[in-house]
């Protein structure tokens, strides 16, 4: 029988199309080099997060890395929104998806340059933002084990460039789930000071105040700023600083920030209870205040997703 749910359609370098038409070659800066700059937005009620902040965030990332998208961030921006348009009717009422960009150099050149030569390949996509592994986090509380390779120093590259060169993050979230296959990485940097995760930033509550590390190591998270926004509007103190794994280990809650997940708690950390060992009244205060910023509860949508 044929699937009634139309095909999803993607942008792609000037055009939306069906997603089985989109097709890249073999010789992008993308696939040749893992030379790309990334954002995933992702929606509350069908409507985009902080899309400006997100998109922003890219044209810093394109800037730096000295990749010219050819479109302007508002044509970008007006393309988003109709890439979502087309693709609402594959959405369940209940349901939210994720709004991705991926933007690469584009196609490479045989011959000693590395600088863009070409136009850059830009690519918009959508997917049905499935919470199902991160679900029980949320009253669980998941494990954060640090893993063994560190973070790029941002020497070599600066961790606000949100860029797709993913190796090392996908080795760190390999290593991890070596000690727990259930475990979410912890990166340290290079002094052994805590960074972020593979797809989020870390926090930390210490004697009442809620600690993240600075941006100095890692990126600086869209979630990680509304985590801020909203301890400092329902008044508890925030402090950026230099974290080591002292802190957390001796934290009394723990928490992951990221795009889809918003807030996911860590009870253990390293074998050890974080604080009791429960999910902590800081970190589900702030999952109620995010849940009141969007208008929806986070937390039952994903639970229903379980169902
Ligand atoms: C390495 C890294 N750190 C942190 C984050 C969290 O950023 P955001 O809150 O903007 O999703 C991400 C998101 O994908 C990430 O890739």
């Amino acid at each position: 029988m044929e699937s009634t749910v139309p095909q999803r359609q993607v942008y792609l370098s000037g055009k939306i199309v069906p997603e089985s038409e989109a097709k890249i070659s073999i010789f992008d800066s993308a696939v040749m080099l893992g030379d790309s700059l990334t954002e995933s937005t992702r929606t509350f009620l069908h409507l985009p997060f902080r899309l400006d902040e997100h998109l922003t965030r890219l044209y810093r990332s394109l800037k730096v890395s000295r990749v010219d998208p050819g479109l302007s961030l508002g044509e970008l921006k007006r393309i988003t929104q109709d890439v979502l348009d087309v693709n609402l009717s594959r959405m369940g009422s209940d349901d939210d998806c994720w709004i991705v960009h991926n933007i690469s150099r584009g196609l490479m050149k045989p011959g000693p340059s590395s600088s863009q030569t070409n136009a850059a390949t830009v690519m918009i996509f959508t997917n049905h933002m499935d919470l199902r592994g991160w679900a029980r986090y949320y009253t669980e509380g998941c494990h954060a084990v640090t893993s063994m390779s560190r973070a790029v120093p941002a020497q070599s590259l600066d961790a606000r460039i949100k860029n797709r060169s993913r190796l090392f993050y996908t080795l760190a979230d390999t290593e991890a789930r070596l000690m727990d296959p259930d475990a979410q990485c912890v990166i340290l940097d290079v002094d052994g000071y805590v960074s972020e995760n593979k797809g989020g930033n870390l926090f930390a509550v210490i004697d009442g105040e809620l600690v993240t590390p600075t941006t100095e190591n890692c990126l600086a998270g869209i979630s990680r700023r509304t985590a801020l926004e909203l301890a400092d509007k329902i008044g508890i103190p925030i402090r950026e600083a230099r974290l080591q794994v002292y802190d957390f280990y001796t934290a009394d809650e723990v928490f992951f920030t990221s795009t889809p997940y918003c807030i996911m708690p860590a009870t253990k950390f390293n074998g050890l209870p974080v604080g009791d060992g429960k999910v902590g009244p800081v970190t589900n205060r702030l999952l109620a205040a995010w849940s009141a910023l969007v208008g929806m509860d986070i937390v039952a949508q994903a639970q229903r997703q379980m169902t």
